[in-house]
């Protein structure tokens, strides 16, 4: 339960200021991302809201994100300015997911376009991104939730086939160094202007690229064909056509 010292404010103040941002905690919110983009409308200066449960966790395409509290980290990091696009960030996001999470111990972290950060094939974190540009550099707001803590039994039957934890995957960590080092490798993305390295190593821990994929968008038939690289902004290439948006599945 490490992630509670940041209710005493001694702590939270050393935290942020080892991670340069403010930090703002909740025991319980609806969303930190929902609560970041109220900081980041107000011109807010970077900052991370982080909780132990959320009551209205935001998914992508409109899921809920669900975890039962104190199992999960859920944090949502305000940029300012935006380090990139929203597209592309996504992707950064997953690889510095895959670093704080192999630094930590766990092995052979593998990505799944957009936003899916997988260990043994399974997800075991997510990230949500939202920018807004206000002619001043912008901001972007970085959600991310990632499985600390449950036990198979804590996640619901369908679920059980897809997502899994570190706990599960024998990886032991508490949820505020795990904040402190992916907090770090974030920033170090952030500050690299040069994102060929970081997408090479996406690729490399990319499960779709080279397959032959299926992909659903809404108001468009289903596209299959192979999964052929991501472009400079984030966008998947899958035979001849971009996919901003969508659900990718493997065939076969
Ligand atoms: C996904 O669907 O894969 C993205 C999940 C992102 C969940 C995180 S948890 C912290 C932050 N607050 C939210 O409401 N959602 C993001």
């Amino acid at each position: 339960m490490r992630l509670a010292l940041l209710a005493i404010p001694a702590v939270r103040s050393a935290v942020a200021l080892e991670l340069a941002r403010d930090i703002e905690y909740h025991e319980e919110i609806g969303s930190t991302q929902d609560r970041a983009r109220e900081l980041a409308a107000r011109g807010a200066a970077p900052t991370i809201v982080v909780a132990d449960e959320q009551t209205a966790g935001l998914g992508t395409k409109g899921r809920r994100w669900d975890a039962p509290r104190g199992t999960s980290l859920l944090g949502s990091w305000l940029f300012r300015p935006a380090p990139g696009e929203a597209g592309v960030f996504v992707l950064l996001a997953g690889v510095a997911i895959a670093r704080a999470l192999e630094g930590l111990g766990a092995h052979d972290v593998l990505l799944k376009w957009p936003n899916d950060v997988e260990l043994g094939h399974k997800k075991v974190a997510g990230v949500l991104a939202h920018a807004t540009t206000d002619g001043e550099g912008g901001s972007l707001v970085l959600g991310i939730g990632v499985n600390v803590h449950q036990r198979t039994s804590d996640f619901s039957a369908p679920l059980r086939a897809t997502a899994t934890s570190l706990a599960i995957t024998g990886t032991m960590v508490d949820r505020l160094s795990l904040l402190a080092v992916l907090s770090a490798e974030l920033d170090r993305l952030a500050v690299d202007s040069d994102r060929s390295p970081v997408l090479a190593e996406w690729r490399r821990r990319a499960t779709l690229l080279g397959r032959e994929v299926e992909v659903t968008r809404e108001g468009a038939p289903a596209l299959r064909g192979i999964a052929r690289d991501v472009a400079e902004d984030g966008a998947l290439l899958v035979g001849g056509e971009r996919i901003v948006a969508g659900e990718v599945r493997l065939v076969g």
